[in-house]
């Protein structure tokens, strides 16, 4: 009975190793767009193309220091997506790990600097065993540098990295994303604009923030409202009232008006 359960750990270890050494460079770190795989970079290629970091960082996963041999999570980002991958419009980014356990986070994180996708120990090459359930963090595991960067203000961590998945914007919030419209319109201008100040307290359709009135349903805001008085009255709310509205005055009247062109393209789009 010792003598197979020894051998069978030998076996499982030499086993391992074997994994491990053929996969080291084949491990292959996925990209996808709302679960649909967009590409797929090896280490070996991830190696070739980016340059290697050499991160010294107080690691929150295991209370300690560590130091990593890592790539910028931006230059991973740019290989995979491409060059303008900062201007996706997504709303939320999904890591899955190779047991299929799944994290999300708001995709602007991901924006700033400070995050890594590490591929190697560098004190530990065979890495060391991380969380409760004592888990190998390969073959990629995100960290962040910067020291408020942490998991518990909502950074991710992700170890055994396999899937980053992007969710997209115009499927999270359809009613809000203008149909059949040319990203070099001023309704699309002003869907970003849109997006970017009012989203968070206007809901269009029911979908949005709920802080303001919902300027679509159950009637378009241009039906009962003239757009000579919104455009004064958006730029700077507190001429007209006092209200929990913010000033917009760092907009010019000509961005106002692309909200407004928007307003009123969602207005006809709801009816069609
Ligand atoms: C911090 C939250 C907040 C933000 C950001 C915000 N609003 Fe508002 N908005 C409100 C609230 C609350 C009201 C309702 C009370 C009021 O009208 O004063 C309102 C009212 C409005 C109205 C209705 C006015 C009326 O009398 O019917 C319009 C139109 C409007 N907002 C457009 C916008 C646009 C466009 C943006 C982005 C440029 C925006 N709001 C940003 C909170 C906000």
């Amino acid at each position: 009975m010792m003598r197979s359960t020894l051998w069978m750990k030998w076996f499982s270890v030499l086993c391992l190793l074997c994994v491990w050494s053929v996969n080291a460079s084949s491990a292959k770190l996925v990209f996808s767009e709302e679960g649909e795989t967009v590409n797929a970079l090896t280490l070996g290629v991830m190696k070739k193309q980016l340059l290697t970091h050499q991160i010294d960082i107080y690691d929150p996963q295991y209370k300690k220091n560590k130091r990593y041999l890592a790539f910028a999570l931006h230059d991973v980002m740019a290989l995979a997506y491409g060059k303008s991958w900062e201007s996706k419009l997504s709303t939320d980014v999904k890591f899955v790990a190779l047991d299929g356990y799944q994290a999300v986070s708001p995709f602007d994180k991901l924006l700033e600097q400070g995050g890594y996708i590490v591929y190697r120990d560098a004190e530990q090459p065979d890495w060391e065993l991380i969380g409760h359930n004592q888990s190998n963090p390969g073959p990629f595991y995100m960290v962040w540098t910067g020291n408020k960067q942490t998991p518990k203000q909502a950074y991710p961590w992700p170890y055994q990295l396999a899937v980053i998945d992007t969710v997209e914007f115009k499927n999270q919030y359809p009613a809000l994303y203008p149909q059949q419209v040319k990203e070099t319109t001023n309704v699309f201008a002003g869907f970003k604009l849109f997006k970017d100040r009012c989203m968070k307290c206007h809901a269009l359709d029911q979908q949005g923030g709920k802080v303001g009135p919902d300027l679509n349903a159950p009637m378009n805001i241009l039906a009962y409202r003239s757009p000579e008085i919104l455009r004064e009255y958006i730029r700077q709310p507190s001429k007209f009232r006092y209200t929990q509205m913010p000033d917009h005055t760092d907009l010019s009247f000509q961005q106002i008006d692309s909200i407004l062109e928007y307003l009123a393209y969602q207005g006809k789009a709801a009816k069609r």
